[in-house]
């Protein structure tokens, strides 16, 4: 699918890899990018940035039918259609199973983590590519893409990432099922999953971390820039044969259990 002037959709897009991504869209790929991202105040921020003409903010809680809803019916009241919908939102809450004292850990912990990055992903996902199934198909073939961010934790979960790790195995796990049901209304749905990215967060840690981080990484040995991540993205849209397909995006790494 050709990207100029298509409309993205970005859940996360309000920081990290997912405004990386927006920035991208717009400046390179002349799309128009609608922002879906719990924090307003950065979401404001990134409209600043990335200009009102071309990119837009919905404040959304993805774990939320209501609010999604909301979202998606801005999005077209915005900009006419929905083409592409990256998932990015997430939390990386880290607990392990068992806490201090070796106790269970609740269940509530678990279901925050599960409730946005597993639910949220179908949440938006399904509610996009209704929207998609509008669209006229371009080439006669594609109505639209997406894209769920999943991690290097899906394959090589380090102890304290069990919530974190299951919900991204989980999002690989969408591919086939969602892939082969949306083949009838032409949306092909692929994954991401990232090693370490040089986001704002991990470039403010102390410098030994870094280091220790860095240390980890096979070939190149450097953090992913989130350009590179942007630019898969783009690949994914772009080239339509790549389906149910999830691209390893880490230079080689496979971080240790802990
Ligand atoms: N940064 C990395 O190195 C890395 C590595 C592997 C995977 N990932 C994945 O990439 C994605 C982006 O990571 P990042 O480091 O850029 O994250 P980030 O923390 O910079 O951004 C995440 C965004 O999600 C938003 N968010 C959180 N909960 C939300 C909710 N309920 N509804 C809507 N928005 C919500 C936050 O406000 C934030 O803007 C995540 O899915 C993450 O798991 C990142």
């Amino acid at each position: 699918m050709r990207i100029q002037d298509k409309v993205i959709v970005i859940t996360g897009g309000a920081s990290g890899l997912g405004l990386a991504t927006a920035r991208f869209m717009i400046e390179e790929k002349g799309a128009r990018v609608a922002i879906l991202d719990l924090n307003a105040e950065a979401g404001q921020k990134a409209i600043d940035e990335l200009g009102a003409e071309r990119a837009f903010f919905v404040a959304t809680d993805v774990s939320s039918e209501e609010s999604v809803q909301r979202a998606v019916e801005a999005v077209v009241d915005r900009f006419g259609a929905i083409h592409v919908c990256i998932n990015g939102a997430a939390l990386a809450n880290g607990f392990k199973v068992l806490g201090r004292d070796g106790k269970a850990t609740p269940l509530a912990r678990f279901a925050q983590v599960t409730a946005v990055n597993l639910n949220g992903v179908f949440n938006v996902m399904s509610k996009c590519a209704e929207k998609m199934a509008a669209n006229d198909p371009e080439g006669g073939e594609e109505r639209g893409v997406v894209i769920n961010v999943s991690s290097g934790a899906a394959y090589e979960g380090q102890i304290g990432q069990a919530a974190y790790a299951a919900t991204k195995a989980a999002v690989i796990g969408l591919n086939m099922p969602a892939a082969r049901e949306f083949g009838a209304i032409g949306v092909r749905v692929n994954a991401i999953a990232p090693g370490l990215f040089l986001t704002p967060m991990v470039a403010a840690l102390d410098a030994k971390v870094l280091d220790a981080l860095k240390s980890q990484v096979e070939a190149p040995r450097r953090l992913g820039d989130m350009r590179e991540f942007a630019h898969t993205c783009a690949f994914i849209v772009e080239n339509a044969y790549v389906n149910a397909e999830t691209i390893r995006l880490d230079a080689a790494s496979r971080l240790k259990a802990r």
